[in-house]
């Protein structure tokens, strides 16, 4: 203890409550929804045992909700994707967990690799494959849960397209 400073704390400061911040119960923000991304694919404890690899479809899990939020765990063998698509009202964190990932858009195509991140906001339109030749693992993080995802023209990539899926 400081023996210069008129204030001095005795005994446990964890004790008295109301001198504390209160820990936060969910993430609010588009940092914090991608810092808990990040939080969970650093953590491969949390991942990695559950991770399954389909060949007829994309394998998708529901990793953990939260108050309006829903993360999804899925894996893309080589070839496998989503085609042209929306969240619709929801808005999302997409992090690379393991391989490779190209998304296209209509500004162009973007290779996302291992610890990638993108975020987006309701209504961006993306679609997602694994071009790559090995499989692929990503997280998905949508606020509210994702309760659509809308298919835009025939702009497919993989015979999933029509999987309402994450993504
Ligand atoms: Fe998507």
């Amino acid at each position: 203890m400081n023996s210069d400073s008129d204030l001095q704390i005795a005994g446990d400061i964890l004790a008295v409550q109301h001198l504390l911040q209160p820990a936060k119960e969910h993430p609010s923000t588009v940092a914090e929804f991608a810092g808990l991304a990040r939080s969970i694919a650093a953590d491969r404890s949390q991942w990695a045992h559950l991770v399954e690899y389909d060949a007829t479809t994309r394998w998708y899990h529901r990793l953990r909700t939260g108050p309006g939020y829903e993360v999804w765990l899925l894996s893309w063998v080589p070839g496998q994707g989503t085609g042209l698509h929306d969240h619709g009202d929801s808005s999302g964190v997409l992090t690379v967990l393991e391989g490779e990932l190209t998304e296209r858009t209509e500004k162009g195509t973007r290779v996302l690799a291992s610890g990638a991140q993108r975020v987006f906001a309701p209504g961006y339109a993306h679609d997602v494959v694994n071009d790559a030749l090995e499989p692929a693992v990503s997280l998905h993080v949508y606020y509210p849960g994702l309760t659509d995802m809308p298919m835009h023209g025939d702009r497919c990539s993989a015979p999933e397209a029509q999987d309402v899926v994450a993504a």
